[in-house]
């Protein structure tokens, strides 16, 4: 498609499809969706000339996944955000299916996108362009074109780069995978942006005592946190085991020692990021205050995704929360950002068995709550959390079969969080010990109910609806 083909179909999707996405009562109050259209990845999020921009991949002319663009937006404080529009849309021959997922950086501040030019052949066969767009206008890009091709040995799934700058160069993280059909991570180094030399393999199935370990590791990330380098993957292919890698594909981090001369990271197990149902794809930066925020997609590729009841209204999928990243104790801790704290309304606490507690309004609320013996949370219906003294459970209403399913984490629960919006459900453990993020479609008026033996204290907060999707 050209530029004018692309802008005329995006038009019209806009122009019918803004007013019924926002007539959807799963729509998200306060959590990033797309305008219209499917929404998956976070990409190039960065703290640039004094505020937060941030991009995601979009496809807007479908519910469905295709050749993406990237949509944008724009905060001052993680929590109003700007939709901007369009940012990249694929209407060159080196991306023609596709601007995928990628990164962004402040060079000399010119401020950089680094992303996926994707080209498929047929079903089979693709290949895949790292490339560069640099903001012009406010919200406006050029785009350079390709910097670099597919790497030998490698096959057309190379892609999903992401840049940063340490000791006077530009490094990269990129996905890829060998022609023996391994998941790897390689790193390169650039002077310019413009030329970049492949450094090492940094991780991967095969390497180090992983043993086989995905055929795809999607979306990279990496980091310096707490005096060690963390790196955060999607790898695709690993069997589910008892109480592990329950979902179609994982999203999880490594944490090690780099060596950027050999460009291998020393690292120790793998661990997932988030046990619920939906997480994939997230992606961090550094902010001015020198935190590390993370922010992910509560969705997954190819399992529930198409059955989706806001489909009907032109509309799927969203964006985590914010989050801040520290290490504690040998483990990767996540709690939303501070900020957050902006949305809530006028708090009310309570103290007791749970089976006397109140019912809540549930559909854009917070609750932060410390719980004794067994204590269930009924969430509209269409998801339930158990506590005891063994761990937790979150069961929720699968959509798409109509059956129950869980997700568990064993350890003694000493307080938790838990952020829900009109769709979702994000909950924190133990200050950020664990995360657990899942899509839930409730009925209307959802009602947050109590059960189980045990007693509860807790804290409630109402939280306010501040972004319109358009
Ligand atoms: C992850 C992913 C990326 C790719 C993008 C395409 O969800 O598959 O690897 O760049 O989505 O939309």
């Amino acid at each position: 498609m050209t530029e004018q083909q692309w802008l005329n179909r995006l038009s019209e999707a806009l122009l019918g499809g803004l007013n019924r996405a926002e007539g959807d009562p799963h729509r998200p109050g306060w959590h990033i969706a797309a305008p219209v259209g499917l929404l998956n990845d976070p990409n190039g999020f960065i703290r640039f000339d004094g505020r937060y921009r941030l991009f995601y991949q979009w496809n807007p002319l479908a519910c469905a996944h295709g050749a993406k663009a990237w949509g944008q937006l724009v905060s001052d404080d993680l929590v109003h955000w700007q939709h901007l529009g369009l940012a990249l849309a694929p209407t060159e021959d080196y991306e023609r299916n596709g601007c995928y997922s990628g990164s962004a950086v402040d060079n000399n501040g010119e401020l950089t996108l680094i992303y996926t030019g994707n080209v498929k052949y047929d079903r089979e066969r693709r290949t895949a362009f790292q490339c560069l767009a640099v903001e012009r206008e406010f919200g406006e890009f050029e785009k350079l074109g390709p910097v670099l091709d597919l790497p030998e040995g490698y096959t057309g799934h190379v892609r999903d780069p992401k840049v940063w700058r340490h000791d006077g160069h530009w490094w990269m993280v990129l996905a890829a995978q060998s022609e023996d059909g391994q998941g790897k991570v390689l790193l390169y180094q650039s002077a310019d942006l413009h030329h970049w030399r492949q450094i090492g393999v940094l991780a991967g199935s095969g390497e180090q005592d992983l043993g086989e370990f995905g055929y795809m590791w999607e979306c990279p990330d990496l980091f310096e946190l707490g005096g060690r380098h963390v790196l955060i993957c999607c790898p695709q292919g690993l069997p589910a085991e008892a109480d592990r890698y329950q979902n179609l594909y994982q999203c999880g981090w490594l944490a090690g020692e780099l060596d950027w001369h050999g460009g291998r990271l020393a690292h120790g197990d793998f661990h997932e990021l988030d046990l619920g149902f939906e997480f994939y794809a997230p992606q961090t930066t550094l902010d001015d205050q020198g935190r590390r925020l993370l922010i992910g997609w509560l969705g997954l590729p190819d399992d529930n995704e198409p059955a989706q009841p806001t489909r009907d209204y032109g509309w799927m999928n969203q964006l985590s929360c914010p989050r801040v990243l520290s290490w504690r104790e040998g483990k990767l801790y996540q709690n939303p950002v501070p900020e957050l704290a902006a949305l809530r309304g006028e708090a009310f606490d309570w103290q007791g068995l749970a089976v006397q507690a109140p019912r809540l309004q549930g559909g854009r609320a917070e609750l932060e709550l410390v719980i004794s013996g067994e204590v269930r949370l009924y969430l509209g219906q269409a998801a339930v959390l158990t506590v005891n003294a063994g761990g937790l459970e979150l069961r929720r209403l699968n959509w798409r079969s109509g059956e129950w399913e869980s997700r568990r984490w064993h350890g003694a629960v000493t307080d938790l969080r838990l952020l829900l919006d009109s769709s979702s459900i994000e909950l924190f453990i133990n200050e950020g010990e664990a995360a657990m993020s899942a899509r839930y479609f409730p009925g209307a008026h959802p009602e947050i109910r109590w059960g189980g033996a045990g007693e509860t204290r807790f804290r409630y907060w109402p939280l306010a609806p501040v972004l319109r999707q358009s």
